[in-house]
């Protein structure tokens, strides 16, 4: 039988879904012992990869689970749970940053995909009571749940433009009319939408939210069952996009299926007449089950394996090719790969990394698999030059285009400083931070932030000289915000919070809670009365403070560092009672007694007639300043912090008290 099968370019997981799968897998091996990982909701729309997570340890959770995995969450069994791409409503999110802030071995990592992330700050930012937000989507789906939570004022969801048109007639809708698009949504419909709605109104903000992937995905997909005989489409039966692809397909193609995996083509799908097959997958199918379908229908029908075909690939390279090899040795200055052909792959240091300091041992090992552009093939050397950077770079140049796009935040490692700004390598790509969105200082030394790794947000890319622009300085004013915010939706009067002494005052010291700053008046720095703040705290200590006051509307957090625990009185009274001896040292005189000091901030009353047994004018015939005396506690008044002691108390009754006695007796 002669047959062709082609498999779709953009088949697979998404960029989104790839994202959201290798951060799963990376907690997954790079987790402390004891770590348990949950989903919130199934990963992706696939059964059989969603149970390989399952056999891994990772489960799945609902919103209803959190208060019980807040309770098995501590020191040595931590937790982590994950957002899944589809994003989830805000009123959710905000119930796990709050749990996330209370229980510091809980963490919350979020995989929304960028792009969704991106149409919740468009209903955030542009609706309001004055709007009627329209988004194209499916009620039912949970991306469309979570987008709606953030929009303001009106909102309406429609499955179609022949909906959205019924919507409008007969009214007069005066609000202002904002419209988007679930990001899975078919591109025809939207197109409709549009169409339609600029009919009915002139004012109108459109965004263009349907992600360019599905959009490529499905422009491919028709243009192959136009093409095609048959048409396979891979993936989970509850996949939106898969749905979408499989009802593009069968428009086209009228021998057209829907599997999730091989066992379901039927033995018959084969029939003599059809000579070409397409091969489709939704975006949250792993690869793997691609290969499979592909394999099994080729070795069926052909005989012939995916793996043959590869090696057969790599026989003949040419320059400009692009090939995958496995690193074989690998030297200061290069690495050698073995491309199974009779030519040798080798990268140099320059052509692997952009990174000049690295050493190529710490960055690749013997085993890794590398792909790599062919720049030169010599059968005379026996040697292929190969360049890693050129690949890299083409790939995450796409990455950098969508970052931009959607404004997802990046990381990278500062690489050096050059005039006027920085220079940072985003997944091998170097983009430059202008001085004014580094977050230094003007005219600050911009060389501290070599070598260090930074989150940054592309502002703007040059496509065709592949050049980019980022900003730290929004990541860090977002982060700042975001941690404000974290902090006021969770704080309360009588809270504790352990922080560091940022700077002092006159009249107070103000503390970090981590993210905004309280004040520590004076008067609630110490229980003793001190003329400054310095007396107690200095910057850079970690103190622990509650939380006394607040003014929300002028955002002020006012905090004591006073305590019961440090309450001198406290202290006095858990270590003393009446009847009790002290050593305690004399701290001032009054012409009626003697103050002296019993514990740190507690002074009692030596009256003077308890000073000694014969009777003296003045405290200081006896006594002197600093002097170290016994005494008896005598009395002791709690209500006003008030002690009377005696050293008296404490002598051998005088000869004439002894006299007295004895005739007594007699
Ligand atoms: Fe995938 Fe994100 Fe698009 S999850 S389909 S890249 S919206």
């Amino acid at each position: 039988m002669n047959m062709e099968i082609t498999i779709a370019k953009n088949a697979g997981f998404c960029f989104g879904v790839k994202r959201a799968a290798d951060t799963v897998s990376s907690l997954i091996e790079t987790s402390k012992k004891g770590t348990k990982i949950y989903t919130l909701g199934k990963l992706i729309h696939n059964d059989i990869y969603n149970a390989e997570l399952k056999s891994r340890g990772v489960d799945v959770i609902s919103i209803d689970d959190l208060d019980g995995v807040c309770a098995m969450t501590d020191e040595n069994s931590p937790s982590v749970i994950v957002i899944r791409t589809h994003g989830i409503r805000r009123d959710i999110e905000e119930k796990l940053r709050g749990a996330e802030n209370r229980n510091p071995y809980l963490k919350i990592v979020d995989c929304t995909c960028p792009y969704v992330k991106k149409i919740h700050r468009i209903a955030k930012e542009n609706s309001s009571a004055d709007t009627l937000f329209l988004l194209l989507g499916d009620r039912d789906h949970p991306e469309v749940d979570g987008i709606v939570s953030y929009a303001g004022g009106e909102v309406k969801v429609f499955a179609s433009a022949d909906e959205l048109f019924g919507y409008f007639e007969g009214k007069n809708i005066q609000k202002r009319i904002i419209m988007a698009a679930q990001t899975t949504q078919k591109l025809s419909e939207w197109e409709k939408c549009q169409k339609n709605i600029k009919k009915l109104c002139t004012n109108g903000l459109i965004f263009d939210t349907i992600c360019s992937v599905t959009e490529d995905r499905q422009t491919e997909v028709e243009k192959m069952a136009r093409e095609m005989d048959a048409m396979i489409v891979i993936g989970g039966r509850n996949s939106s996009n898969t749905a979408k692809l499989y009802a593009i397909c069968q428009k086209y193609c009228a021998k057209s299926i829907w599997v999730e995996s091989v066992e379901e083509i039927p033995s018959d799908f084969c029939t003599p007449h059809i000579h070409n097959v397409g091969i489709a997958a939704g975006a949250s199918t792993p690869s793997g089950i691609i290969q499979e379908v592909y394999k099994t229908m080729k070795e069926q029908v052909m005989n012939e394996n995916f793996a043959e075909l590869l090696e057969s690939s790599l026989k003949t390279l040419n320059t400009g090719d692009t090939v995958k090899g496995i690193v074989t040795a690998i030297s200061t200055n290069e690495v050698q790969l073995d491309l199974g052909a009779k030519v040798t792959g080798v990268i140099t240091a320059e052509q692997l990394t952009d990174d000049p300091s690295v050493k190529l041992k710490d960055i690749v090992k013997v085993g890794d698999e590398i792909e790599a552009f062919v720049i030169r093939v010599s059968d005379l050397d026996g040697v292929a030059m190969l360049s890693k950077r050129r690949t890299d770079s083409d790939k995450n140049w796409n990455n950098i285009v969508a970052a931009k796009e959607s404004g997802e935040i990046l990381e990278g490692k500062i690489i050096e400083a050059v005039k006027g700004g920085v220079v940072i390598l985003v997944d091998a790509v170097r983009v430059f931070v202008p001085a004014s969105q580094t977050g230094v200082a003007r005219d600050g030394d911009l060389t501290t932030l070599v070598g260090t790794t930074q989150r940054v947000r592309i502002m703007d890319i040059k496509p065709q000289a592949h050049r980019a622009y980022a900003s730290i300085r929004s990541v860090l004013v977002e982060e700042r915000k975001a941690r404000e915010e974290a902090v006021w939706s969770t704080i309360e009067v009588g809270m504790k919070f352990t922080g560091k002494v940022k700077s002092i005052t006159n009249y107070g010291a103000f503390v970090d809670l981590g993210g905004v700053d309280g004040m520590v008046h004076t008067s609630e720095l110490s229980w003793k009365r001190i003329k400054n703040p310095s007396e107690v705290v200095s910057v850079g200590d970690e103190i622990t403070v509650t939380v006394k006051e607040l003014d929300t509307e002028k955002k002020r957090i006012s905090l004591t560092y006073k305590s019961e625990e440090n309450d001198p009185w406290y202290i006095f009274s858990n270590k003393y009672s009446v009847g009790d001896t002290a050593s305690v040292k004399i701290v001032s005189m009054m012409p009626f007694g003697a103050f002296a000091e019993i514990v740190d901030g507690v002074d009692g009353l030596i009256h003077i007639s308890q000073i000694a047994q014969k009777r003296i004018a003045n405290p200081s015939d006896v006594l002197e300043i600093g002097q170290v005396v016994d005494v008896k506690i005598v009395e002791v008044d709690n209500d006003r912090r008030k002690v009377n002691l005696s050293i008296t108390a404490l002598l051998e009754p005088a000869a004439e008290e002894v006299a007295a006695e004895e005739a007594d007796a007699e």
